[in-house]
């Protein structure tokens, strides 16, 4: 790809959403509890820094939290919808099969401009991944804005009757709106992937003749994946750094992917970042996938924590495996 050398992507505008039913770790306990299940807040709390998660409604499609997510951000933008000429939506719970969730999504949207729009799936990755191909796309001069949002519905794949995971995730969207500048706005990005790590998560199912063959329910080595990602997060992080040319020390704020408070700790305190430059919305978030880091994003703007000018490392780590950094100037 030929890449324009004063060509960059800013971020023009974010926007987030959360479906409406709200679950406690308590309320959780006692949903299992019905069914033999044995878990309580204190344990989720210590081991995971959760204490509730959102869960879609039944006939709320990982379309439908990305729609409201989209439209707050193209309105903080301030973007004609009809202008958007690219949509890549993050997900590994897509509404169907085919056609992409981010195609329903354009639909919905209601944009009819005949813009390119496809899926990325990197599961808890996907919106470092996203965001990368985005800022490609902008850079080589095929489009001058994108629309990128990690959105999920991972209570769908959630096994009610295994405590070790199903505690861990919910439901949420995160939109930013990308669009063409002659400043730099995403200083640079790294991303990975080591495919041999695929068993320590997965949902390992897919559809043939009609009838589901293997698992459509999450399953994951939770002490494995702790190891990797503690391990992956860190490097990648400092990969992206050094692209940008910068120090950890340079660093606003850091969002990394929320998955459990005590691997963003320990990623906060290897970087030697003070924990109050970490944005952290997995205690009122679960796990939400793609979802969390454009969501923990939206949220600290819109709280009035990341201005302007500010300087944002996210990073993420999820099934396949895969992970992945950028460095963002707001
Ligand atoms: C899942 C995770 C919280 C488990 O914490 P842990 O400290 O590793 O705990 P372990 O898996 O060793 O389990 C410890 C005990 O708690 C029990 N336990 C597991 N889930 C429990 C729950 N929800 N409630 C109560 N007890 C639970 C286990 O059965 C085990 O009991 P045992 O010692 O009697 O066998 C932790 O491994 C983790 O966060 N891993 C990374 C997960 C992640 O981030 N995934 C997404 C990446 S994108």
């Amino acid at each position: 790809m030929m890449v324009h050398p004063t060509i960059y992507s800013r971020v023009l505008g974010t926007g987030s959403y959360l479906p409406p039913t709200r679950v406690t770790n308590q309320a959780l306990a006692e949903r299992l509890a019905q069914q033999g299940v044995e878990t309580s807040d204190e344990w989720i709390v210590a081991r995971t820094g959760i204490r509730a998660r959102y869960f879609a409604s039944p006939e709320q499609a990982t379309s439908d939290l990305a729609l409201v997510a989209a439209q707050r951000a193209i309105a903080a933008a301030g973007i004609d919808l009809q202008a958007i000429e690219l949509i890549i939506v993050a997900t590994s719970t897509p509404d169907f099969v085919f056609p992409s969730t981010a195609c329903l999504l354009q639909d919905k949207l209601g944009i009819r401009n005949g813009g390119a729009a496809f899926d990325v799936q990197a599961v808890c990755s996907g919106f470092a991944y996203a965001l990368a191909v985005a800022d490609g796309l902008i850079r080589s001069g095929a489009h001058r804005n994108a629309l990128v949002i990690g959105a999920e519905t991972f209570s769908r794949l959630l096994d009610f009757k295994d405590r070790t995971t199903c505690v861990l995730f919910g439901d949420g969207a995160g939109a930013v709106v990308l669009g063409a500048s002659d400043q730099p706005g995403l200083l640079a990005s790294a991303l990975h992937a080591d495919g041999s790590h695929a068993h320590i998560l997965c949902t390992p199912g897919n559809i043939n003749g009609g009838v589901i063959q293997g698992s459509a329910f999450l399953h994951m080595d939770g002490p494995a994946v702790f190891k990797l990602a503690v391990n992956v997060l860190e490097k990648v992080a400092l990969e992206a750094l050094a692209k940008a040319g910068m120090s950890a020390d340079q660093i606003d704020w850091l969002i990394p992917h929320q998955a459990n408070i005590r691997i963003m700790q320990g990623t906060c305190r290897k970087l030697g970042l003070p924990s109050e430059r970490m944005i952290v919305t997995v205690g009122e978030h679960g796990n939400t996938s793609a979802a969390s880091i454009p969501l923990a994003l939206d949220v600290a703007v819109r709280d009035g924590r990341i201005k302007p000018g500010d300087r944002v490392l996210i990073e993420g780590v999820g099934g396949g495996f895969t992970w992945g950094a950028a460095v963002i100037r707001m």
